[in-house]
C-alpha cells in the first residue's frame, strides 16, 4: 500500500455536548473545543472528529439533522467553527466531521415537503410504501426499538421508513437527485478546509428493493432489520459513484462506521477500490452482547477476542487500512467492558488495553475522556437515562421479561450515555465543565479522575497516552508503529501479543489481560524495552514474567 498522510495521524474523537461548555448554560459547545485546544495539543493527537453539530431537534442528539448548511445554534456559530478550524490549524490539528446521510431529520425541509405534498419531487427522496391488510409494509423492528415504519399522518395506508427512530427518516438513495443533492452539499463542507468525515451508518444506505417480511426473532413479533437494510448487495454501486463525486476530488480522509460487514465484502469499503480511507471494524467490539441488544449480554472470553482482533488486522491488512478504536459515544466504557477485575480499573487496566489496541496497524482514535481512563456511571431509574436507544432497549428488556432492576442492571453495563457523561477537567463543581448544571449527569467519580490531577502526575493513565503517542509519532519507531506489517504471535491464552516489522526493525506488544501473573517465552533477546506499564520488568530463565495487566513494547 503506497504511503497516505493520514495514516499518519492520531485522532481525537470529541462529543461536543459534554466536552467544554464556554457559556455557562449546561451544553458543551464549539468555543468550549476551541478554549481546550491547548490540552489536546498537550496529548499529542493530530485531528480532531466532532460529532454533528448541524442544525437539529436533537432527538438523537445531532444524528437528526435539520439542515446540514446550519450550525445548531447550542453549539455556537459558523464564525465559531472557522475560528475552531484555524485555532486547531495553528496547532497543526486536523478536522473531521460527522458526516450523516443514511437520514435527515422528521424536519428537515426536504422531508416536510414530502409530508406536505404527494406531487413534491421531495416524497422521492425518502421511502414511502402502501402497507398491507392493515399493517405497516414489513415487519422490520427499528434499531431504537418499534417498526421501521411510520404512518404518514393523514393518508389512508401510507408509511415512510425509518431505520433509526422515527425522527430520523431515511433517505431514499435510489433516486439520482437526491444523490445529487448530497454530493453538492458534501462537496461544500470539504470546501471549507475541513479534512474530511466521518461517516455515519453509511452501509444502510442500501435496501433490500424485495421488502419482505423476515423471521420473528422478539416478543415485539418484529424482525431485526439488519438482514433488509444494512450491508446489501448494491451498497458498493452508491459507494463508487459518491466517491467519485465528492472525496476523489479532494485529498480527504474519510473514516466509515461498518458495523457487521464481513471481510470479504471490505473491498468496497478500504483500499484501492474501496469508498474510503479506512474503515471502524467492530466484530470485536460488540463481544459482550448479541445482536447489539443489551440485554442479550454475552460471556466472552480474552481467546475470543484475541482471534477476532487478529482477524480484523490480518484481513483488513491484505487491501486496506483499518481505524483502530476501543472507544466512542455510542459504546460504555473499555475498561468496564474489559477489564473484569476491577481492582485493576485505575491504572494497569486502562494503560493494558491502550497499548493492545494503539500499536495495531491503522490510524487510531481516541474517544474523549479515554486518556483518563473514565468509567461508567451507574444510573439507578429509567428517568436517570438521557439516550433515545437507553429507553428502547429498557422497554425491550421489559418485553422480553427482564425485571426492572435487571433491564437497569443492563444499561448501567451498556448505555451509550456512559460514554457521554461531562468531561470532568478538574476537581471543581460540576467537574470544571459548566457552571450550570450539565445536560446530563455528571459521572460523580469526577474528584478522582479528571484532566487537571493526571496532566500533574507523571504516572497517570493521561501521562501514558501521552508518551504512547509521542513514541507513534516522534520516535525512531515511528515506521514501524505506522508502516509496519501486523503479525499475530503465538501466546497464552489470555495474552495478547503481536509484531510489527519495517524495513530491519521488529517492535513486539505483549499484553497480559488478566490478573493473574503470566509467563511468555522469549525466543530471542531484548534490544530495547520501549514502554512497560509497570516499572520494572522480570525474568525467569528464558520467561519473561508478566505482572497483572502488565503490558510492554519492546524492540527486538
Ligand atoms: C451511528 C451513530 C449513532 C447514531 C446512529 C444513527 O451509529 O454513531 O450515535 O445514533 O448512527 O444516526
Ligand atoms: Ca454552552
Amino acid at each position: 500500500m503506497n504511503k497516505k498522510w493520514w495514516q499518519n495521524e492520531v485522532v481525537y474523537q470529541i462529543y461536543p455536548k459534554s466536552f467544554f461548555d464556554s457559556n455557562n448554560d449546561g451544553i458543551g459547545d464549539i468555543y468550549g473545543i476551541t478554549q481546550k485546544l491547548d490540552y489536546l495539543k498537550e496529548l499529542g493527537i493530530t485531528m480532531i472528529w466532532i460529532c454533528p453539530i448541524y442544525q437539529s431537534p436533537m432527538d438523537d442528539n445531532g444524528y437528526d439533522i435539520s439542515d446540514y448548511e446550519n450550525i445548531h445554534p447550542d453549539f455556537g456559530t459558523k464564525e465559531d467553527l472557522e475560528q475552531l478550524i484555524l485555532e486547531a490549524k495553528k496547532r497543526n490539528i486536523k478536522l473531521i466531521m460527522d458526516l450523516v446521510i443514511n437520514h435527515t431529520s422528521d424536519e428537515h425541509f426536504w422531508f416536510q415537503q414530502a409530508l406536505k405534498d404527494s406531487k413534491s419531487p421531495y416524497r422521492n427522496y425518502y421511502i414511502f410504501k402502501e402497507g398491507k391488510d392493515g399493517h405497516p409494509p414489513t415487519n422490520w423492528r427499528s434499531v431504537f426499538g418499534g417498526s421501521t415504519w411510520e404512518k404518514v399522518p393523514h393518508e389512508d395506508n401510507l408509511y415512510y421508513f425509518h431505520s433509526f427512530s422515527k425522527k430520523q427518516p431515511d433517505l431514499n438513495w435510489e433516486n439520482p437527485q437526491m444523490r445529487q443533492e448530497l454530493y453538492a452539499m458534501i462537496n461544500r463542507w470539504l470546501e471549507k478546509g475541513i479534512a474530511g468525515f466521518r461517516v455515519d451508518a453509511i452501509n444502510f444506505i442500501k435496501k433490500d428493493q424485495r421488502f419482505l417480511d423476515g423471521d420473528i426473532d422478539g416478543s415485539d413479533q418484529l424482525s431485526s432489520c439488519f438482514d433488509y437494510c444494512r450491508n446489501i448487495p448494491g451498497l458498493e454501486v452508491f459507494f463508487d459513484e459518491m466517491r467519485k463525486e465528492t472525496f476523489d476530488k479532494y485529498d480527504c480522509m474519510t473514516v466509515s462506521e461498518a458495523v457487521g460487514v464481513d471481510y470479504p465484502n471490505v473491498h468496497s469499503f478500504i483500499g484501492e477500490h474501496g469508498c474510503f480511507s479506512m474503515m471502524f471494524d467492530f466484530n470485536y467490539t460488540n463481544i459482550d452482547v448479541e445482536n447489539e441488544d443489551v440485554f442479550k449480554p454475552l460471556n466472552w472470553s480474552v481467546k475470543e477476542y484475541k482471534e477476532l482482533l487478529f482477524k480484523s488486522q490480518t484481513e483488513i491488512q491484505k487491501l486496506g487500512w483499518s481505524a483502530p478504536f476501543l472507544e466512542n459515544h455510542d459504546q460504555p466504557r473499555c475498561v468496564n467492558k474489559l477489564i473484569k477485575d476491577k481492582k485493576y480499573h485505575d491504572y494497569y487496566g486502562p494503560t493494558m488495553l491502550a497499548t493492545m489496541y494503539f500499536y495495531l496497524r491503522g490510524t487510531p482514535f481516541i474517544y474523549q475522556g479515554q486518556e483518563l481512563g473514565m468509567l461508567n456511571f451507574k444510573r439507578t431509574s429509567i428517568e436517570e437515562f438521557d439516550d433515545i436507544n437507553a429507553h428502547a432497549q429498557y422497554q425491550r428488556a421489559l418485553e422480553e421479561g427482564f425485571r426492572k432492576e435487571e433491564a437497569i442492571e443492563f444499561l448501567n453495563n451498556r448505555s451509550r450515555d456512559n460514554s457521554r457523561t461531562p468531561f470532568p477537567w478538574k476537581d471543581d463543581l460540576y467537574g470544571g465543565f459548566s457552571k450550570h448544571q450539565p445536560w446530563i449527569l455528571m459521572n460523580e467519580n469526577y474528584h478522582k479522575i479528571n484532566a487537571m490531577a493526571q496532566v500533574q502526575n507523571p504516572k497517570s493513565v493521561y501521562a501514558y497516552y501521552q508518551k504512547m503517542i509521542t513514541i507513534r509519532q516522534q520516535s525512531e519507531y515511528h515506521d514501524t508503529l505506522v508502516y509496519g506489517t501486523f503479525e499475530p504471535l503465538e501466546s497464552d491464552d489470555e495474552i495478547i501479543c503481536y509484531k510489527r516489522c519495517y524495513a530491519k526493525q521488529t517492535v513486539v506488544v505483549i499484553c497480559n489481560f488478566s490478573s493473574q501473573k503470566k509467563s511468555i517465552k522469549m525466543r530471542s533477546s531484548i534490544k530495547k524495552i520501549i514502554l512497560n506499564n509497570y516499572r520494572d520488568i522480570w525474568f525467569k530463565e528464558c520467561h519473561l514474567i508478566l505482572n497483572p495487566y502488565q503490558s510492554l513494547v519492546i524492540e527486538l
